[in-house]
């Protein structure tokens, strides 16, 4: 059995999916999530996966003092990914102070208990959302960091500057991953996104609406300033992202690292329009989509993708799976949710 990693928010989406990727690589996974956005039941989906559930550790994280008998109990860590967070935008504006209460607080807690407990190595869930409508495309890691859109955002922008002081400040190396659109499910269908009420993303969206859940699909604004008039966005798969974690906290783990903090973008390198998806999701499911124009979504940036030379060359990780693959697995497990296979 090789090192013991922290996954926090590992019963998530993204943290889930990482979780199992771990494991297939012979890490051993403690989870530590409060459920407050996932189900204790993704520890057996990740079992039939991989062959052995993960340990769990249910805990808010925002609490210093379970933070840190966590940390206390399990005194052999060799990371942490930090995935645990809240991540709707529109929410946040609604309620800034639920999200830098979340979002910086249990990063802080985190932070202090592994300097207690001397665990140095931390990988960090960020977003491109940080460059906003960045100068010019690809963006890559030195674009300027735009004044954020929303308090969502705005905890990542702070909570990479707390990563960085941290470091220059002590033993901690860090590697912050910034990610485009993830989208898509395990290509197994028994993990993938869980989205609470109406979602606000375009794929899970797309899938609920061809399923029946949603009447119809508002492509929001057709006059932007692309090829087809719609949006455009690097959409990455979340298998790709998973492995991306995987080699991050490896390289810090063998002392890899060019810095002691590093900053990727996590993107599959080119955009498409929402049209594009919709497209492909059509032609890979052979479902007619019930969809519709309407007014831009306000706080949407014409078009962003990611310049990922970074992350090819240093981490040696290329995003492999395409729209197709993306389609067809959050579409996938959008069918299993529907015919009670999973829950
Ligand atoms: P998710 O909501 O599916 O997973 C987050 C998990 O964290 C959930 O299981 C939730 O229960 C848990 N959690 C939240 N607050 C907690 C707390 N205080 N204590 C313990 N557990 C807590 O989200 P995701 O899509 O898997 O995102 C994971 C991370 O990636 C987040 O930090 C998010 O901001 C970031 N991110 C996500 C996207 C995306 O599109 N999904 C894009 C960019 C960045
Ligand atoms: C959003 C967040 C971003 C976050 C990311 C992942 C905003 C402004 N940004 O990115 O901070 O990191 O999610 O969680 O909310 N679309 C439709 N109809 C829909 C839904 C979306 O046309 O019903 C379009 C949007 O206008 C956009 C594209 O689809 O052009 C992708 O939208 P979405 O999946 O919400 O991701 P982002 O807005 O890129």
């Amino acid at each position: 059995m090789k090192n013991k990693i922290l996954v926090t928010g590992g019963t998530g989406y993204i943290g889930s999916h990482t979780a199992a990727e771990l494991q297939k690589h012979g890490y051993s996974v403690v989870i530590a999530d409060n459920l407050c956005n996932s189900k204790k039941e993704i520890l057996l989906q990740i079992e039939k996966i991989t062959g052995k559930k993960p340990e769990f550790e249910l805990i808010d994280l925002t609490s210093p003092e379970d933070t840190q008998k966590l940390f206390e109990k399990h005194n052999d860590l060799s990371g942490v990914i930090h995935f645990a967070a809240f991540k709707a935008v529109g929410e946040s504006v609604e309620f800034p102070l639920k999200y830098y209460h979340n979002n910086l607080f249990s990063l802080v807690n985190i932070l202090q208990a592994m300097e207690k407990y001397n665990v140095a190595n931390i990988v960090f869930s960020s977003s491109c959302t940080v460059y906003g409508e960045p100068d010019s495309l690809p963006v890559d890691e030195n674009a300027p960091v735009k004044p954020a859109m929303s308090p969502y955002g705005n905890t990542k922008q702070v909570s990479e500057e707390i990563i960085s002081d941290s470091v220059g400040a002590g033993s901690l190396k860090s590697i912050s991953l910034r990610y485009f659109n993830p989208v898509g499910a395990h290509s197994s269908g028994l993990i993938g996104e869980l989205p609470l009420g109406v979602p606000n993303n375009l794929v899970p969206f797309i899938t609920q609406t061809a399923i029946g859940k949603r009447d119809v699909l508002k492509v929001f604004g057709k006059d932007y300033p692309t090829p087809d008039g719609t949006c455009i966005r690097d959409y990455i798969h979340v298998e790709d992202l998973a492995e991306a974690h995987v080699i991050a906290i490896e390289r810090m783990i063998k002392c890899n690292q060019k810095n002691d903090f590093e900053v990727f973008n996590l993107g599959t390198g080119s955009g498409n329009s929402v049209l594009e998806v919709i497209n492909a999701f059509e032609e890979v499911t052979e479902v007619k989509l019930n969809y519709r124009f309407a007014e831009r979504r306000p706080g949407d940036v014409p078009e962003v993708w990611a310049d990922t030379k970074f992350a090819n060359g240093e981490l040696g990780w290329v995003a492999k799976k395409n729209l197709a693959d993306m389609m067809k697995t959050a579409w996938k497990w959008e069918q299993n949710l529907a015919e009670k296979k999973i829950f």
